[in-house]
């Protein structure tokens, strides 16, 4: 077992963060420790994220703040999805990162780590006069013992391990000094794998509410995204084992289940795989969704994220018949404009879209409706974007997360002439903002006057306001009369007394 400690730092979607949970855990089970700073960290790690160019610039911009620390024989490591998007080409930018994994790799994160502590030991063991005498960069030797290292560990042909000597002259004879090896972990090769990344270690930040990974990856390409090429082929974990997860997290008090993937609706059951299971025991995705909101002591379940394209009605049903599935979906439009929908290669039109938000406005509980919208795709003209504005008040959507494109590596619209420029990328942003805000001014006040149910957040002690979180995904913030004090994680009652654009304000029924 290793004493180290490590730091990690995430970046970017609600996978990342999930992803992260798993990856503190199985540090954790390898004997690591997690610090709060890198101060005190011998390993660094960032779990990236490439989806717009902003983002991918945030661990470049870290790597080089941190340089200096690198001198006090820190390790390095970088995940997600810039990891699998720049590959090895992150060593020849940042030379001191020793690790580079994509989240296609990380089952095999436990071998990484060991195949690093091994570098690490070897290339302090090794004489810095052997490896100035003119021999090649070479792979490090499997170490006799490292961590309970198996002697081959080292020297698996998809993962590279190489410790390298420095340029630095030093004395003959002397030891290298681990800060100036390179040493070279890769898990970049991954993509195809049927596996999805399932670890008993899962590390969960908060104690009440949780995401648990449904499925991984996506097939469906559109064609400004860049997660089909970090994030690999679409894969789904089986009914039964979601399900034994939702059990064991009800079992230790979690109330909130959020499943998560990258396209929620293309959930295909594999497979069972232990064995003598049965074959009629596959889900849908509504099946499932129905299922983990019938698991004792479940109060709440949401899923993230939606493709309209497989988006079935069978999933309001679901809504309609099990009360424990949240009344709010998130279900990305990208565009109002049929022809740049399918310039985007999101496979359905504007009137397909709106049939779905059709049935949701449709079922037995008001459901509370968000989306993503992207402005400036190349070759949006006014009247493209105008649609887009004439949807945002035809749905009256809840809450729009908006971006200007932005090209990334790879992806097929790359080819396209981007030819918006930013200024006016942003204008649009400013002007659909806007416009959003105002419909959300006008809809959050219909909440005045009637009871929310919240699950209890925290406790803003300056303002003596509670903070809680409704059905439908809202931010409701609260006052509660002396005496009371609703604790977190707990449900509430709550009457709502007023309304901003983005939340809304009430007192606690006791
Ligand atoms: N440029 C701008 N926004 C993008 N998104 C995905 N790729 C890009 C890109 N290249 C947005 C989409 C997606 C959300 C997660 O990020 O709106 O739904
Ligand atoms: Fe990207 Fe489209 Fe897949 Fe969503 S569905 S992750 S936008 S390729």
């Amino acid at each position: 077992m290793s004493s180290k400690t490590f730091y990690l730092e995430t970046f970017g979607c609600q996978m990342n963060v999930h992803d992260s949970e798993k990856v503190v855990g199985t540090l954790v089970s390898e004997g690591y420790r997690q610090v709060e700073t890198v101060e005190e960290a011998d390993l660094v790690l960032y779990n990236t994220c490439s989806i717009r160019d902003k983002a991918e610039q945030k661990v470049f911009n870290r790597l080089s703040d941190y340089k200096k620390y690198k001198k006090q024989g820190k390790t390095f490591g970088v995940l997600g999805c810039v990891a699998q998007q720049e590959g090895e080409k992150i060593f020849e930018r940042a030379p001191y990162v020793s690790l580079v994994a994509g989240s296609a790799s990380y089952r095999r994160l436990p071998e990484m780590l060991r195949q690093l502590e091994a570098a690490e030991s070897a290339a302090r063991e090794i004489p810095f006069d052997r490896l100035r005498a003119g021999s090649p960069p070479a792979a490090a030797p499997p170490p006799a013992k490292a961590g309970g290292l198996p002697e081959n560990a080292g020297l698996r042909d998809d993962a590279s391990v190489v410790a390298t000597a420095g340029t630095s002259a030093g004395k003959s004879g002397s030891r290298k000094p681990a800060a100036e090896s390179l040493i070279r972990i890769t898990g970049l090769d991954d993509r195809e794998t049927d596996e999805c990344f399932e670890t008993e270690f899962t590390a969960r930040s908060n104690p009440h509410r949780g995401y648990i990974t449904i499925i991984e990856g996506c097939d469906k390409f559109c064609s400004y995204c860049v997660v089909p090429y970090t994030r690999g082929k679409e894969r789904s974990r089986t009914s039964e084992s979601v399900l034994a997860e939702a059990r064991q997290m009800a079992d230790l008090g979690y109330t909130e289940i959020q499943l998560l993937g990258q396209n929620v609706n293309s959930y295909k059951d594999p497979e069972g795989k232990p064995a003598g299971s049965n074959k009629n025991s596959r889900k849908t995705f509504a099946e499932l969704l129905a299922a983990v909101g019938e698991v004792p002591g479940i109060r709440r379940v949401r899923f993230t994220t939606s493709h309209p394209r497989d988006f079935g009605r069978d999933i309001v049903d679901a809504i309609d018949a099990v009360p424990t599935l949240c009344d709010h979906v998130h279900l990305p439009v990208q565009s109002g404009s049929t022809r740049v929908l399918d310039a985007m290669q999101r496979l359905y039109t504007r009137d397909q879209y709106l049939e779905r938000i059709a049935w949701m406005k449709a079922a037995k509980r008001e459901i509370s409706i968000t989306t993503d919208v992207i402005v400036g795709f190349p070759g949006e003209t006014e009247s493209d974007f105008a649609a887009t504005l004439d949807l945002l008040e035809e749905v009256g959507y809840d809450a729009v997360f908006a971006f200007k494109y932005s090209p990334r590596p790879n992806t097929p619209s790359l080819k396209l002439d981007d030819a918006i420029p930013d200024e006016e990328k942003a204008r649009r942003l400013e002007v659909l903002m806007a416009k959003q805000r105002e419909i959300q001014i006008a809809s959050y006040k219909r909440y005045i006057g009637t009871h929310c149910e919240v699950m209890v957040e925290g406790k803003n002690e300056a303002r003596a306001q509670y903070s809680g979180r409704t059905s439908h995904n809202k931010t409701l913030n609260f006052t509660a009369p002396a005496g009371a004090s609703p604790k977190t994680g707990s449900y509430a009652s709550i009457l709502v007394t007023g309304s901003f654009p983005n939340s809304l304000l009430g007192e606690l029924v006791v």
